[in-house]
């Protein structure tokens, strides 16, 4: 990325239903609620408008595809008429299968957008019963078939520890998504919030996750499977074929620059991160609350964001910041057992060894 260039995300808080399992910011809103967000998300770009050059956009949420096509046009319009967006932009939408239509792809397509990301989860009925998603397995390839009919770059996201779910089915379910030409699978092991259904479920017996084994295996089988049938596990949780890797999800890893529009969105400019308020309360009254990293809370960011990516932690960059990694009491016992790869003033996460990562990150630090 060029100094001048800059990622875009924004966020569309809204779903048609609350998943069992998520505690991302999202939620259900009438039609009316729906229209005001749009008016101050627009106000918003127009209020953040500069002369950066956009490389990536991603609209994320929730739920963007239950916006209508009008309004999803409304949004992209007012990004295109106060920003710079490169040519050949990564332009990302996320999509659920229910709601993807036939008019919808072809209106996102005529906006420029040529990235999707389809929430799968899982490809067996009764599992996604149970977690409450809306489409069954015939609805999520159908609509993936159909989105493929327009888009090239399309990803799906897979759920890795839900009940009964093994290695061995989550392979079936690769298989079914690199059929219709699935370029890009998000990974993500589950995780059991507090505050979600799931969690009650959880407590009262009426659901049984993976244990930590179970899911560590399951992934690994995944993970062999996706590499094994020529896709790359370019960050902890994603794979890809080659050159379909998410630029946008790279510029965040690499801490690039990108600016959030919408409630809860976060933003990285000029080396300060901001957020949007969490409530569309104190959004629409331009609430943001700025967040100042110390050198010591720069030093884990790097050190967590390259040891997740096959890109890797660059010794120098932590250098300047007053830090030897490799003087810390672990780094030598890691590089003798494998954990660790350097190659010049690189230090890598060996990729067997993913699933510690969350430990050998954290010796790490200083
Ligand atoms: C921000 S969500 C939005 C995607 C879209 N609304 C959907 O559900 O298909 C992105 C992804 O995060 C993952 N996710 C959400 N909650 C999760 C949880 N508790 N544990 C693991 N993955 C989760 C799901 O795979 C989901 O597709
Ligand atoms: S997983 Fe996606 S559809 Fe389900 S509640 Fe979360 S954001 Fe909404």
């Amino acid at each position: 990325m060029k100094n001048k260039d800059i990622s875009i995300y924004i966020h569309i808080p809204f779903c048609e239903q609350k998943c069992n399992y998520c505690a991302f910011n999202s939620f259900c809103a009438s039609d009316e609620i729906k229209e005001k967000y749009i008016n101050l998300l627009c106000d918003e770009i127009r209020r953040r408008k500069c002369d950066k050059v956009v490389r990536t956009i991603y609209i994320g949420g929730g739920t963007p595809s239950v916006l209508t096509g009008e309004q999803i046009k409304k949004i992209v319009g007012t990004l295109f008429e106060n920003f710079d967006v490169y040519e050949d932009a990564e332009f990302t939408i996320e999509a659920n299968p229910n709601s993807i239509t036939e008019q919808l792809l072809q209106t996102w397509k005529s906006l420029r957008i040529n990235r999707l990301s389809i929430g799968v989860q899982s490809l067996n009925d009764k599992t996604l019963k149970k977690i409450g998603r809306l489409h069954n397995k015939k609805m999520a390839l159908e609509k993936i078939k159909l989105a493929r009919k327009y888009f090239d770059n399309v990803s799906a996201d897979l759920i890795v520890g839900l009940e009964n779910e093994s290695g061995k089915d989550l392979c079936g379910y690769a298989k079914q998504l690199l059929a219709l030409g699935v370029k890009h699978i998000s990974c993500y092991l589950l995780e059991v919030y507090e505050n979600t259904k799931i969690f009650q479920m959880t407590k009262e017996g009426k659901y049984k996750p993976l244990d930590d084994d179970q899911t560590i295996q399951a992934f690994n089988k995944l993970s062999n499977y996706l590499c094994d049938n020529g896709m790359e596990r370019y960050e902890i949780s994603n794979f890809a074929f080659p050159g379909y890797e998410s630029r946008h999800n790279l510029n965040y890893w690499a801490r690039g620059e990108y600016l959030g529009f919408g409630l809860s969105a976060h933003s990285f400019v000029g080396g300060k991160r901001f957020k949007n308020s969490e409530s569309l309360k104190d959004y629409e009254l331009g609430k943001i609350e700025e967040e100042i990293l110390t050198n010591q809370e720069q030093i884990e960011e790097i050190i967590m964001l390259g040891l997740r990516c096959n890109s890797g932690v660059d010794l120098l960059e932590v250098k300047k910041l007053g830090y030897d990694l490799t003087k810390n009491s672990y780094f030598d016992e890691y590089i003798a057992k494998g954990i660790l790869m350097q190659n010049g003033e690189k230090v890598f996460l060996n990729p067997i060894f993913y699933h510690i990562s969350n430990t050998v990150i954290a010796n790490l630090f200083q």
